[in-house]
């Protein structure tokens, strides 16, 4: 995947979605990601943390609000310029750098946490993104990962058709590009639907010791509705309840320790 000069539609799209966010709308969101986490991990201010996919720019924003060290990488300039704006509002600057994750030169055993939140489906070489982030966290390090479900009944990546990630790459290509024009694939495509089998095994031969599934991390006072809290009772306690949760579940995600 290449970095481009100019901004591919959909990141057109993206940012004009996007442009005005507040971080004070981000908090649970960020919540969301820090406390998994820290069941593996202290984060103090001296915790190394890497963002890779920064997207508007606001998981890094409150870091440096709340005085964590966040650096981020992001392959679009103008995503990184949107996350300037927004932190020139707030009086902070971000501290991202423009580079693809496939041929990012990451320091090796480096972060102490690792975020790829919506990222892994655009990477188009996704394997070689698992080893770079393996190799950059220091021993014990965390990534905490999310990314696309195949089997979902509903698609954050394209909304608008029913069962979208279960059909063939090839389908899902020319859809998007006919929808959206040629340049869906330069940025913006889910080149990946993801199962939690086959993240779980990559992360495996990567060398992860603990791979954790959204199964074994969820913690029933966090969960929002009694429905899904009878779900995560039920997986946690059956093999194949958990089997059917984890295929059908709307995204993939998992906690990873080097
Ligand atoms: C859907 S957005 C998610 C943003 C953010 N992580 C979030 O959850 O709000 C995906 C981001 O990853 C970036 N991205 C895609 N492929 C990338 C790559 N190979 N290297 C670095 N960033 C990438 C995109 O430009 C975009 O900003």
């Amino acid at each position: 995947m290449k970095i481009y000069q100019q901004a591919p539609a959909d990141v057109t799209r993206y940012i004009d979605l996007h442009r005005d966010i507040a971080l004070e709308d981000e908090v649970q969101h960020f919540e969301n990601y820090l406390r998994p986490i820290r069941r593996f991990k202290e984060i103090t201010p001296d915790t190394e943390i890497l963002e890779i996919g920064t997207g508007t720019g606001w998981f890094p924003l409150l870091c440096k609000l709340r005085g964590l060290k966040c650096k981020g990488l992001e392959i679009s300039s103008h995503l990184i310029e949107i996350a300037k704006q927004t932190g020139r509002r707030y009086g902070i600057e971000p501290d991202i750098e423009l580079g693809n994750l496939e041929d990012y030169g990451l320091p090796d055993d480096f972060y102490d946490v690792v975020i790829a939140s919506s990222v892994f489906e655009h990477v188009e070489d996704w394997r070689t993104g698992v080893h770079k982030v393996y190799r950059t966290l220091k021993a014990g390090g965390v990534l905490y990962f999310e990314s696309t479900n195949k089997f979902s009944f509903t698609s954050g990546e394209y909304s608008g058709i029913p069962l979208y990630g279960w059909m063939p790459n090839a389908w899902r290509y020319a859809i998007r590009k006919k929808v959206q024009g040629e340049d869906i694939m330069k940025l913006g495509i889910d080149f990946h639907q993801f199962t939690h089998a086959c993240l779980r095994s990559e992360f495996k031969r990567a060398g992860f010791t603990r791979i954790l599934d959204r199964v074994d991390v969820a913690e029933n006072e966090h969960i929002t509705t009694g429905f899904r809290r009878r779900v995560v009772r039920l997986a946690k306690r059956f093999g194949p309840a958990r089997a059917l949760a984890l295929t059908f579940a709307e995204a993939t995600r998992f906690i990873c320790i080097k």
